[in-house]
């Protein structure tokens, strides 16, 4: 395997709260590095691309990106995937999962609003993963918070050292540039600089009577700021950066083109290469000449073009060839990866070669579930694919009882896929669904009823909370699970569940079984579980 074509790739994915402008900032991305020509093609994607889906409908209304799609461009002399994450703060298992096949992340903060509570939750997920980040505080040009309040926010809320690389020169109407504080140079702000590579002006080493006279006040401000900070924020270290533990923050202006370049500049040259991977068995280093990946998404109905499920797939070592024959260790089965895509920009197109940090596509009809390893024989099992305890349960009925084996047999599907998580009482019962968020019982019942013809019927269920139990001791376990048997479900890989309705209930039920671990993440292919089983 090319170790050259190892190091020279960048696999990441934007990340921020609804609206501080993750599209933007992903369309002027793809523009700088020239792999589209045309503002306007990725922001389309909202609203045009999936017009004629049905399920797609529920986004088209909502005005929301619920399918993350994948972008692959070359800068410099990288190859960069580009992970798209779903931006609504009501669907986020997606993203989460996302999140697990990159190797950094870029953090869109708008600079009026400063930390939000998606940007909270997605960062916990990046700080447990050690995942690099990249901030970028957008919306210069508009009337935003203190700089130096932003920075303290973010260090106080997302518990990472934030390293100024840029410092604003004014904001809003008297936004006048940035200072590069590593190169002791100004970068000068012209509204709507929207055009691929256009040239910004620099002014080298200005001295404070120059920049005065050339900004005014915002300029003595933005001196006084950097002397501050200089004194106050660490000196950027790579390796702290690579742990997580340090972000080199930016500013700019993702509507003006403004500060793109330095994002992509950073992640070329900061950001890491792909490395080594967990699997149960032992680590996998991508250096490594077998070919392994892991699947870190299932979605169906991608495009109607194409009606089937696409299975996602990180290639985490080796090399990957279009025709080879692959193992899913789950099943155990072999298959020809023959129908193979990638996601270039806006088109699927057939791959015929990939590395680790490359993400392929692979249409199938159920052959791979979500967290399924492939390999070229090894039994291996990738680990780190996170399951979130639900934080809304509904009771899912069918209308008419003849569909209930088709209800059954969908919510399977939707479950591997990780659409929704489908819990079955060990007493009986209807069926309940557990969801991060509102939105996906509307996605799940319309693709129940668009995709599988079963109408059914929800309701809010009792519970408010659950817990994956596990216990080292297998006997005490299921001692547990029989004394609570009537709160117990079981989820689609089969790990019990203890469903509650106060968190009180968690809390005494902890104090009298303390061997017992109540987990609010599950692992797929529940390697910690079955373990424990
Ligand atoms: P998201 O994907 O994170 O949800 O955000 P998105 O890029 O869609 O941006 C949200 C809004 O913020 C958009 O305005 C976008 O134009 C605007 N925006 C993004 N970057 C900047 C910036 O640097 N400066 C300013 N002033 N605005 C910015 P919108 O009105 O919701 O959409 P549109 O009508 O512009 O398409």
């Amino acid at each position: 395997m090319s170790v050259s074509e190892l190091k020279r790739r960048r696999t990441f994915a934007v990340i921020s709260h609804p609206d501080a402008g993750k599209t933007t900032l992903t369309e002027k991305l793809l523009l700088f590095s020239g792999a589209i020509q045309i503002a306007g093609t990725v922001k389309g994607r909202k609203s045009n691309r999936y017009a004629t889906s049905d399920w797609m409908e529920i986004e088209k209304q909502r005005g929301i990106s619920v399918a993350s799609s994948v972008m692959q461009f070359e800068y410099g002399d990288c190859v960069i995937n580009l992970l798209d994450t779903p931006g609504h703060e009501d669907f986020s298992e997606d993203t989460y999962r996302v999140l697990t096949a990159v190797d950094a992340a870029v953090m869109v903060i708008d600079g009026a609003n400063g930390v939000e509570a998606q940007t909270l939750k997605l960062l916990e997920v990046c700080r447990s993963r050690k995942t690099p980040i990249v901030t970028f505080i957008n919306k210069l040009d508009r009337e935003v918070r203190e700089p130096l309040e932003l920075l303290d926010e973010i260090e106080q809320h997302l518990g990472v050292a934030a390293v100024p690389f840029t410092w604003p020169i004014g904001m809003g109407k008297d936004f006048q540039g940035v200072y590069d504080v590593q190169r002791d140079q100004v970068r000068v702000f012209r509204a709507g600089q929207d055009t691929a590579g256009g040239a910004v002006e620099t002014l080298q080493a200005l001295s404070n009577e120059e920049g005065e006279r050339r900004f005014g006040h915002a300029w003595v401000r933005a001196k006084e700021e950097i002397d501050l900070i200089s004194g106050a924020t660490p000196e950027f270290d790579r390796e702290q950066f690579l742990a997580g533990q340090q972000s080199p923050v930016l500013f700019g202006s993702a509507i003006n083109n403004f500060g793109v370049k330095e994002i992509l500049d950073a992640l070329v040259d900061l950001a890491p290469p792909p490395s080594m991977r967990m699997t149960v068995q032992r680590p996998v280093q991508p250096e490594e000449s077998k070919f392994t990946g892991v699947v870190f998404k299932v979605q169906a109905n991608m495009d109607l073009a194409h009606r089937d499920r696409v299975a996602f797939i990180r290639v985490c070592s080796g090399r990957f060839e279009r025709g080879m024959a692959v193992k899913v260790t789950r099943s155990n089965k072999t298959f020809r990866a023959n129908n193979v895509v990638t996601f270039l920009s806006q088109r699927r197109e057939t791959v015929s070669e990939a590395y680790p940090g490359d993400i392929i596509g692979i249409p199938n009809h159920g052959t791979l579930s979500l967290g399924d390893t492939l390999t070229e024989g090894e039994q291996l099992q990738f680990v780190g694919l996170p399951f979130f305890a639900p934080e809304i349960f509904q009771t899912v009925e069918v209308v008419d009882p003849m569909r209930a084996k088709q209800l059954g047999e969908a919510l399977k599907q939707l479950g591997e896929e990780g659409a929704i998580q489908v819990f079955r009482p060990e007493a009986g019962g209807l069926m309940i669904l557990g969801a991060v968020g509102q939105l996906q019982f509307e996605v799940v019942s319309h693709r129940l009823s668009t995709e599988y013809k079963v109408d059914v019927r929800m309701a809010p269920a009792r519970y408010r909370l659950s817990r994956w139990v596990t216990c080292d001791d297998a006997a005490e376990l299921r001692r547990f699970t029989d004394s609570y048997s009537a709160r117990i479900a079981l989820d689609a890989s089969d790990a019990p569940t203890y469903l509650a309705s106060h968190v009180s209930e968690i809390e005494v039920a902890q104090k009298a079984w303390p061997k017992i671990v109540f987990n609010e993440l599950r692992e797929h292919s529940g390697a910690p579980f079955r373990k424990a089983m």
